[in-house]
């Protein structure tokens, strides 16, 4: 295929297709984020969470390691069918699917939201639009866990697109009450210091 990556708008799933299918998956270390692993020690654990933008799955795979029913979604076919091929646990499933139009069965049937690296993969413009499609999928209460890079101040070409803690705050805040954000002790190697962690519960309607 001709087609450049970079003449693409992220939200048209060719990108990120694209990407996976020249093995350009810089994201992908291999491993669970570490700051999930150290949530689900201090959090009381979910029942059920999505995974939005799962990629290879590795969050999904660690949440069904602990017998959590965890539901990966993504847009690029390639991404799916890795996760699928690398799958180990019963509760493990993925779903070729666009976060912003998410199947009707997913509404309001979520504990958890687990954020790694989708929100900063999408088009600033559509923020808002993530958020509300988050909400819909939990339940009354639910929680949307999420770790976010902050913005370095570095230039460069997104993804991914950062942000400061006031951008956040703007599109989650009519939508989820902040309940907890916290610096996580561990991360990938070479992200020291770019991310934070927010817990947030859904606002009653
Ligand atoms: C930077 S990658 C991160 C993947 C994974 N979270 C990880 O850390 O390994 C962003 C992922 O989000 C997916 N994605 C972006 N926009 C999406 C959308 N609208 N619907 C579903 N998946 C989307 C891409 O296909 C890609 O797999």
């Amino acid at each position: 295929m001709d087609t450049e990556p970079q003449s693409l708008s992220l939200d048209n799933p060719l990108y990120w297709e694209l990407k996976y299918q020249a093995g350009q998956t810089g994201w992908d270390k291999g491993a669970p984020s570490p700051a999930l692993v150290e949530a689900l020690q201090i959090l009381p654990n979910p029942q059920r969470v999505l995974v939005p933008g799962c990629g290879a799955g590795h969050d999904v795979r660690y949440l069904a390691s602990l017998k959590i029913e965890a539901v990966g979604i993504d847009f690029a076919p390639s991404a799916i069918e890795k996760a699928k091929k690398l799958s180990q646990y019963p509760l493990e499933n993925y779903v070729l699917a666009d976060i912003f139009s998410l199947p009707k069965e997913f509404y309001s049937s979520f504990d958890w939201v687990w954020e790694h690296t989708c929100f900063c993969a999408i088009p600033p413009e559509k923020r808002t639009d993530y958020v509300l499609s988050m909400k819909n999928a939990l339940k009354e209460k639910g929680f949307f866990l999420g770790i976010f890079f902050l913005d370095t101040g570095e230039p460069g070409e997104p993804p991914p697109y950062c942000f400061d803690l006031s951008e956040i705050d703007h599109h989650f805040d009519p939508y989820f009450q902040l309940e907890a954000e916290w610096l996580p002790f561990s991360c990938y190697e070479g992200r020291e210091g770019e991310e934070i962690v927010r817990l947030y519960q859904k606002r009653s309607p």
